[in-house]
């Protein structure tokens, strides 16, 4: 049977560490409420120079390098991220330019944090019909400019960064096994960026006065959603596929905040440390990346051992939300 299976993983954060204690000196908060609250304790922040497809071109140099293939062979780039380069063109064009991955098609796609497991999804259907054999899927982010640093409800969460896997054709039992996405347009404005776009165009006084440039977030309610909307991804993907929560080697779950982790880990009773990933201590919430970013450490690391099977969980903006099944 034709699958897609992932063949290298890459990541790539940008070197400046901003802590809670930093975060202390710019808005009222403190470490105490922080850690607590979102169980984030250092986010990584893009330098000056330093843009969405530098992090994305970064993580896929490192991905095909682990893969073993050149970037001549690609087929397909697909490239999650709220926050490109330009309006247009895509930042997938840059990183495709940037790799020399000349005979592939290259775009982005906008899916908040599920964008990697929706790129996981659109590249295995490409791959089970024959149309590409090899695809590089990228989530990549700079939140950081995206944030309002005066907002403490917001400027907290999110961080800077970019992973990437390299899927490719193969045959027998390995790989992934299923994706499942899902979006409730009911809350497109529960987490936006309402400035910027041609609803609201820029102007000074939609940029600096209004500061609609900015994520706004209603944080409970995606809370809420966040928890009941990963336990469905995740328990669709494993009826799909025969399974209960005890197959489950190891879940990494979008890493959005320690206490969403938890409380979706709970309902699925996948708790145990060396069952479920989270890494979102240094990195904060990085939307699209958090995915990626957690395979590849997952993967240099030696937490994913052949035939393990690994369950990837998202839930994000849109509301956007989706799981991906694989045997490793
Ligand atoms: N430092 C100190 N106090 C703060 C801070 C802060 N950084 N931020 C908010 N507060 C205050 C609030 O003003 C409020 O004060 P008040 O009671 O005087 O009004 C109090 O803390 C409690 O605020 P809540 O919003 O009720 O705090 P809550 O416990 O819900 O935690 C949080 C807020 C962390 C945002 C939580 O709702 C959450 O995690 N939501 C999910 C949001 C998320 O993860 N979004 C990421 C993007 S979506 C995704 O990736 C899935």
């Amino acid at each position: 049977m034709l699958r897609s299976r992932i063949t290298g993983t890459g990541s790539s954060l940008p070197e400046k560490i901003l802590t809670n204690s930093d975060l202390e000196l710019m808005v009222e908060t403190s470490d105490e409420w922080i850690t607590s609250r979102t169980g984030i304790k250092q986010r990584r922040i893009a330098s000056e120079g330093q843009f969405t497809s530098t992090f994305a071109v970064e993580a896929s140099r490192r991905a095909l390098e682990m893969s073993g293939i050149k970037a001549e062979e690609l087929d397909l780039i697909i490239l999650g991220t709220v926050t490109p380069d330009f309006p247009f063109p895509a930042t997938a064009c840059i990183v495709q330019h940037e790799i020399g991955a000349v005979n592939a098609a290259a775009f982005d796609l906008s899916a908040a944090c599920s964008g990697f497991i929706y790129g996981l999804s659109i590249a295995d259907k490409y791959i089970r019909t024959g149309e590409a054999r090899k695809v590089l899927v990228i989530g990549a982010e700079v939140l950081s400019r995206v944030v309002d640093w005066t907002d403490r409800n917001t400027c907290i969460l999110f961080g800077d960064g970019s992973g990437a896997a390299v899927i490719e054709a193969c045959e027998g039992d390995t790989g992934l096994l299923s994706t499942h996405i899902f979006s409730n347009g009911s809350y497109w404005n529960t987490l936006y960026q309402p400035g910027c776009g041609n609803r609201n165009p820029a102007t000074n006084r939609s940029v600096i006065d209004d500061r609609l440039c900015f994520i706004k977030m209603e944080g409970n309610d995606v809370f809420k959603h966040a928890v009941r909307a990963m336990e469905e991804a995740a328990c669709t993907a494993l009826a799909a596929n025969g399974m209960t929560p005890s197959d489950v080697s190891l879940l990494i779950p979008h890493q959005a905040n320690l206490r969403i982790i938890d409380a979706t880990a709970k309902r699925l009773g996948i708790t145990e440390e060396e069952r479920l990933f989270v890494n979102l201590h240094n990195y904060g919430n990085t939307s699209s990346a958090s995915i990626p970013i957690s395979l590849d450490e997952a993967n240099r690391s030696g937490r994913m051992k052949p035939g393990d099977i690994v369950l990837l969980d998202a839930f994000g903006g849109g509301f956007t939300y989706g799981s991906a099944l694989m045997r490793w």
